[in-house]
């Protein structure tokens, strides 16, 4: 059994949020994959301050702020892989992302400790802009960043699919699902992240 843990960091229930959907529903239809998908919309988050206060303490998580991000810090540990979705804000990822993103200055210290614990985790990014090229390949190359800067493993989406699933969801977020080879690509990265994290997560070279 393998854990998937969606990331939504839309500030509202529409088009990321049904495009991760889509792609937690295609990585459990591989089997023996557990999904549970969270959103950054509401909480409560203060974004990083540089106090190296997580460094000094040796913690795993930050060690100033007590807030919505708290609970996160477990979730995302436990994870065997992470799909994390975005709406395109300015060609690239949401304040809410971006603040959450910030938080994780203090993985440092589980890298310090072990350093093959991010490189077991695969991520995956699915994106949605209002324009058909309105900056999902950039705002899928952020998210694909910070799987870098963890030093996880980046599941790529395939042949068609590239970096990350690319979605476009013109006006209120409601014909997401109209956007059938964007949703087709969601579904197809789902899938890959299930695969690659049963990969990753039962080999004995690490
Ligand atoms: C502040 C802001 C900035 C945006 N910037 C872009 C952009 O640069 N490119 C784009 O294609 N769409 C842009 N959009 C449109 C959203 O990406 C689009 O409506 C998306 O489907 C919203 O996702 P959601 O339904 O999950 O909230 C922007 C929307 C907002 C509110």
């Amino acid at each position: 059994m393998v854990k998937i843990l969606g990331i939504c960091g839309s500030p509202r229930r529409k088009s990321s949020y049904t495009a991760l959907q889509a792609a937690l529903l295609a990585a459990e239809s591989e089997g023996d994959v557990q999904t549970e998908l969270v959103e950054l919309r509401a909480r409560k988050m203060r974004p990083c301050i540089h106090c190296n206060k997580c460094l000094r303490d040796e913690s795993d998580r930050c060690t100033v702020f007590t807030d919505d991000m708290t609970e996160l810090y477990d979730k995302f540990y436990e994870a065997d892989g992470v799909i994390i979705a975005s709406p395109v804000y300015e060609m690239s990822i949401t304040a809410q992302l971006s603040t959450f993103f910030s938080r994780f200055r203090s993985a440092w210290m589980i890298s310090v400790k072990d350093p093959y614990f991010f490189m077991k985790k695969v991520g995956g990014a699915v994106v949605v802009g209002g324009t058909r090229n309105g900056g999902q390949e950039s705002t899928i190359q952020t998210i694909n960043n910070f799987y870098n800067t963890q030093g996880m493993t980046i599941c790529p989406g395939g042949s068609g699919v590239y970096a990350g699933a690319a979605l476009w969801s013109p006006g209120d977020g409601s014909q997401t699902m109209d956007d059938e080879i964007g949703i087709e690509n969601a579904k197809s990265l789902g899938k890959k992240v299930a695969i690659m994290s049963k990969i990753m997560k039962n080999t004995d070279v690490i």
